[in-house]
């Protein structure tokens, strides 16, 4: 939710990023220029002795749509802002520019009752998922808990508690174990009913596959995608798995510290990369099929300090294709095709 603490007034303006005219920004959930700043590491300190640190910058102008019953995939390196944007949506990271809207009702301002509204039609699936069940709570518990917590009538638990488990292809037997006594791929299925209980219309699930073995991963992804199916449910799916990227979702975004750098189909982007930086995201991808590896450069270096943000293109330390005015002037989005945009200077042909 925004932050009342670093309002719009303390922001420094920002060169608009708005996605131009022709991609379509209706849907589900619409985010847009979103900004998110935290003070730096000791900067009460530094402002009682005089100085005034600029805050961090863990997200700049992030602009995103997602359609209902779509798949939009997530990626970029750690430390790039992924889970800071769910969290961003999920009002659990206050932000200090740009507006989040969900199912038409704009979540900026101090509307508790929307964001109250956001959380029970949307739920996120933890990057520690399976570390945040309570090891106290039954499964039967864990799954229906939801349900009260934003106080929905369910009548007999044990009875909602099985439609769950079976939901998700777990037997309702299962209800009376703890997390402690599951296998990865069980408490991920948990994990999945959980968030499923309020039947919500958004779901964010930041790594759901990370840790398990590739079946258990597979297993898992086809549960979602079939739930997709059947309920209509949207996933913003957030992973470093390329894989699971070009298996599941219909469009990605790619972020680099904090900026968005491209979005487009997955089919498109993946084929044919227009960024620098997703073609070196995409060629670092280990394959044993070479025929499926872009042509661009591997990715060289490693990502800045937020402490020590590049100006310009914030990717021109690492570019092999920097110029003296990608080092100066941050770039805009530009479509490049129907859909599909990209913020460089110099896109790859
Ligand atoms: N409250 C905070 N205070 C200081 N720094 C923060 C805060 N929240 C996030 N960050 C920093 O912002 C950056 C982005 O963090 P975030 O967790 O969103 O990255 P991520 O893309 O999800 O990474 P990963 O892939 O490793 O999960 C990191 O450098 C992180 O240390
Ligand atoms: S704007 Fe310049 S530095 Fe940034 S990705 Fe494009 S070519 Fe590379
Ligand atoms: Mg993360």
């Amino acid at each position: 939710m925004p932050d009342p603490d670093a309002g719009p007034a303390r922001c420094r303006p920002w060169p608009t990023r708005r996605l131009p005219p022709g991609v379509a920004m209706t849907g589900l959930l619409e985010i847009n220029e979103l900004c998110v700043r935290v003070p730096r590491p000791g900067a009460l300190w530094q402002r009682l002795g005089g100085r005034n640190p600029p805050p961090l910058e863990i997200l700049c102008g992030v602009t995103l749509d997602l359609a209902a019953g779509e798949t939009l995939a997530l990626v970029g390196e750690s430390g790039s802002g992924k889970t800071t944007l769910a969290r961003a949506i999920m009002g659990l990271q206050p932000f200090c520019a740009g507006s989040i809207r969900f199912e038409q009702a704009v979540l900026t301002g101090r509307g508790r009752r929307r964001w109250h509204r956001l959380r029970r039609r949307a739920a996120m699936i933890f990057q520690d998922a399976v570390a945040s069940l309570s090891p106290r709570l039954t499964v039967g518990r864990l799954v229906t808990e939801p349900l009260s917590i934003h106080g929905r009538p369910m009548g007999d638990r044990a009875a909602e508690a099985g439609r769950l488990l079976s939901m998700v292809g777990l037997s309702p037997d299962m209800a009376g174990r703890y997390p402690r006594e599951l296998s990865g791929g069980q408490a991920r299925r948990v994990t999945v009913a959980r968030a499923l209980a309020m039947e919500p219309r958004l779901v964010i699930a930041d790594e759901p596959t990370a840790g398990l073995d590739v079946s258990v991963q597979a297993e898992i992804l086809n549960l979602m995608t079939g739930l997709q199916r059947d309920l209509g449910v949207a996933y913003l799916l957030i992973t470093h798995n390329l894989a699971v990227v070009r298996h599941v979702s219909h469009r990605m975004a790619v972020l680099y510290l904090g900026h968005l750098v491209e979005v487009g189909a997955t089919a498109a982007v993946t084929a044919r990369p227009r960024h620098p930086y997703t073609a070196a995201l995409l060629a670092s991808e280990p394959s044993i099929d070479p025929a499926r590896r872009p042509a661009g450069p591997a990715l060289d270096g490693e990502v800045p300090s937020l402490f020590d943000r590049p100006p310009g293109c914030a990717f021109h330390t690492r570019c092999r294709r920097a110029t003296d005015l990608c080092r100066t002037l941050q770039p805009q989005f530009l479509p490049v095709d129907t859909g599909h945009v990209v913020a460089c200077h110099h896109p790859l042909d």
